[in-house]
């Protein structure tokens, strides 16, 4: 049985869809029913929903052998499984953004607001630039508004949160996109399984062009 850590909501509906077409389906999981876990004992799968912040703990944890994940939770909580698949879907990237009026003009600690705490001090290590870090657990946009800090580390897909809240990118940190990822000792001992799963999901990536 292989067990799987799909993120609830579009994006792991959208990889629910790959596994479906490459023959690994589970028809109830479709029904509306408020269920987490779904099994085909014919097929050897089993998959439930978690939480998308969650699916790297599962997996790294053994509790499921493979999962979907956002680039970003690799990055900023470095869990110990391997990364085998690049999903190209759930794109959007990791970005620095401000006040239209506010320019770092460096004479001072800057205050950076953000759920992704290491990414972010990563990010201005690596430029020598002091910061303070504020973390918070979601609507980031708000923290520059409000004067709590001078600048946001987050996500951006559309830009739609962005604008609607008078913000505007200054730096582009990361490209973030789903990965697929793997237990270490899973692949070791199901390897022949986990290898025939890649393979039919690679084969469903959509390429940009
Ligand atoms: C994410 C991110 C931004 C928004 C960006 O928030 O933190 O707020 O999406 O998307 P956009 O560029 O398409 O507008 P999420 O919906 O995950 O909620 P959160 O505020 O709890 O982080």
């Amino acid at each position: 049985m292989i067990n799987v850590a799909l993120p609830k909501g579009r994006l792991g509906e959208k990889v629910y869809a790959m596994f479906e077409n490459a023959g690994y389906e589970c028809p109830a999981i479709k029904e509306n029913t408020r269920k987490l876990i779904f099994e085909n004992k014919e097929k050897g799968i089993r998959y439930f929903w978690v939480k998308p912040s969650d699916v790297s703990i599962y997996v790294e944890r053994g509790a499921a052998d493979i999962g979907v994940c956002g680039k970003d939770i690799l990055l900023e909580y470095s869990p110990d499984v391997y990364e085998l698949l690049d999903l190209n879907m759930g794109k959007c990237r990791m970005a620095v953004a401000g006040k239209k009026d506010f320019y770092d003009d460096g004479s001072r600690t800057l205050k950076v607001a953000t759920k992704f705490v290491n990414i972010a001090k990563k990010h201005y290590a690596s430029k020598c630039r002091d910061i303070d870090i504020i973390k918070l657990n979601g609507s980031i946009e708000i923290a520059p508004i409000l004067g709590l800090s001078d600048v946001i580390v987050d996500i951006v897909e559309t830009g739609t949160t962005l604008k609607e809240n008078d913000l505007v990118v200054t730096e582009t940190i990361v490209p973030i996109s789903a990965r697929l990822i793997s237990n270490k000792s899973s692949f070791k001992f199901k390897t022949e399984e986990i290898e025939k799963i890649v393979k039919c999901m690679r084969d469903q990536v959509k390429t940009d062009d």
